[in-house]
């Protein structure tokens, strides 16, 4: 009956999961109390796993805790401290550095060549290859008549557990509606109703339906659109080369980085009048084992280049777990499931077939409540690589009719097909996966970091937009707000700016500190690429 070769333990369950769909079809299940929802998080999320963090020893935030890889990195070897480099000479001199090829860098390299500055990227891969690219499920903005800024905001800031800082927040939500703008200007190719409406879906945590979205690859096409603007506008892109040293002047300003090719290893000084960390998540870390949606770039690189600079972090303790990573086939074990999938209707449902929680509670909760229900209730259902639940994905399409799932969500029904699973007619095996850093680093709000002059941040390597956990689409939300406000800042000031000596002093420093804390580290960091094999990281 089904083409993928389940084990008969989930072929018993999937009919459990059959025969109970038309009753949870015609029932709504509960939402969570504030009360439960504490419950279920400290008792289950990664986030209050003590031993997976430790205490950091230097920095801006020695005392602080974070996760133990990237307390590894952050308290790393600097790869510049054997090189002998020439500061004199810079290959590049730009009035704005852009580290990052994904959509917080291009938004603010294109808002920076408006401003008339000299804008250069730098990407260690290529522009587009970056976690914009793999987003799915939309982008948030409050512009329908039943909807306000205010709205988003109260649903973001309770969703984040009111730890947003405000400034950051309130850009994001009362930004929004010309963010959607701008990219459809741009040629983003939005859902339409046939009057030209947009088209908006719920997320989880969302009061109003403000999710904006490009089938299930809105990523992808606000990447195409911002890529193909960058190099319309002839913006140079140096691409294959990562950033791996923040250069500061003498008056302790950020005046440009050093790059390494990736290929050859060659190093080049590019300097800059401002510098803006776009570079991105870490979920490549596989923080305490978790597999992971994110891009193969994504090794917190930026949040280690600005820690050794002396940037501040902000809430780099607490990591997004996607609810629904795919548990089975192994083939994309960890891939993203998007949360669309269960803003269409399809339920989260254990080997008994039963629903153990409301679909769309926020992600922090529902991703704690699947790890519930399969390690201390028992409930999961065994995978190749582990265990999941089921996510009912045929409900959608008997919920708004034949063809909706072809229609909304093509690409996950693409990505399973090829392994001869039909999401419209066969549920599918989910698990949480590490999908983004809620944390990372302290920015004020027009987006510099707040201990670090002339160096700005955008995108994933923000911390504090959203507080301790992000709702759904708005994390294509920040890349956009976040990276035109920084692009926009650094065109105000560029023109001002004096640089000073270059110096890597602080690097030095640093590695003294470490020295001092009894630490000798010797391992590279930033990463720039994840480890799959057993050779030594380059
Ligand atoms: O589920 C998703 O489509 C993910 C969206 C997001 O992280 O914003």
């Amino acid at each position: 009956m089904y083409d993928y070769n389940y084990t008969n333990e989930q072929l018993e369950s999937i009919k459990k999961v059959e025969e109970s769909r038309q009753e949870r079809l015609s029932s709504l299940f509960a939402r969570m109390s504030a009360e439960e929802k504490q419950t279920v998080l400290k008792e289950n999320h990664p986030d209050y796993i003590e031993s997976a963090y430790e205490e950091l020893k230097v920095g801006q935030n020695k005392g602080g805790k974070v996760l133990h890889e990237l307390a590894d990195l952050l308290q790393g070897k600097s790869r510049v401290l054997d090189m002998d480099i020439d500061l004199t000479k810079p290959d590049y001199d730009v009035d704005v550095l852009v580290i990052g090829g994904g959509g917080a860098g291009s938004s603010c390299a294109i808002e920076a060549d408006n401003a008339g500055a000299k804008v250069m990227m730098v990407t260690k891969l290529r522009i587009g290859d970056a976690n914009t690219m793999m987003a799915e499920g939309g982008i948030q903005a409050a512009d329908k008549p039943n909807d306000s800024p205010a709205t988003h905001y109260l649903d973001a800031f309770g969703g984040g557990h009111f730890a947003a800082k405000h400034e950051l927040l309130y850009k994001l939500v009362t930004e929004a509606p010309d963010a959607i703008r701008w990219l459809n200007d741009l040629g983003v190719m939005f859902d339409k109703d046939a009057d030209g409406t947009m088209i908006t879906t719920h997320g989880g945590g969302t009061s109003r339906k403000r999710m904006h979205a490009c089938k299930d690859y809105s990523g992808a096409e606000i990447m195409r659109t911002l890529r193909d603007e960058v190099l319309n506008r002839g913006i140079p892109v140096v691409d294959f080369t990562s950033a791996i040293e923040i250069i500061k002047d003498t008056e302790g300003k950020a005046c440009g980085a050093v790059l390494m090719n990736m290929e050859t290893k060659d190093i080049y000084v590019a300097k800059a009048k401002t510098v803006v960390i776009a570079t991105g998540g870490a979920g490549r870390l596989h923080y305490q084992g978790f597999p992971t949606s994110n891009h193969y770039g994504a090794t917190a690189d930026g949040l280690v280049l600005g820690y050794r600079a002396g940037a501040k972090l902000l809430y780099a303790d607490t990591l997004q777990y996607h609810p629904t990573g795919v548990a089975e086939p192994t083939q994309i074990f960890g891939a993203l499931v998007t949360e669309k999938v269960r803003s269409l209707g399809a339920q989260l449902v254990n080997k008994d077939g039963k629903a153990f929680v409301y679909s769309l509670e926020t992600r922090d909760v529902t991703a704690s409540s699947i790890i519930r229900e399969c390690k201390k209730r028992d409930n999961g259902i065994k995978t190749t690589d582990g265990e999941g639940v089921w996510l009912d994905t045929p409900m959608i399409d008997i919920i708004h009719g034949e063809g909706t799932i072809e229609k909304r969500i093509p690409a996950m029904l693409r990505m399973f097909i090829k392994y001869g699973i039909d999401i419209r007619k066969e549920p599918i095996l989910v698990y949480p996966t590490l999908h983004y850093q809620n944390g990372g680093l302290d920015i004020s709000a027009d987006g510099m970091s707040t201990t670090v002059p002339n160096l700005f941040v955008a995108g994933e390597a923000v911390g504090g937009i959203h507080g301790r956990n992000r709702l759904m689409g708005n994390s294509l939300l920040d890349i956009i707000v976040f990276g035109r406000n920084a692009g926009k800042s650094v065109g105000k000031i560029y023109k001002d700016v004096v640089v000073k000596e270059m110096t890597l002093d602080h690097v030095k420093e640093f590695d003294a500190e470490l020295k001092k804390a009894g630490l000798n580290p010797t391992k590279l960091s930033p990463q720039l690429l994840p480890n799959y094999t057993k050779q030594p990281a380059i």
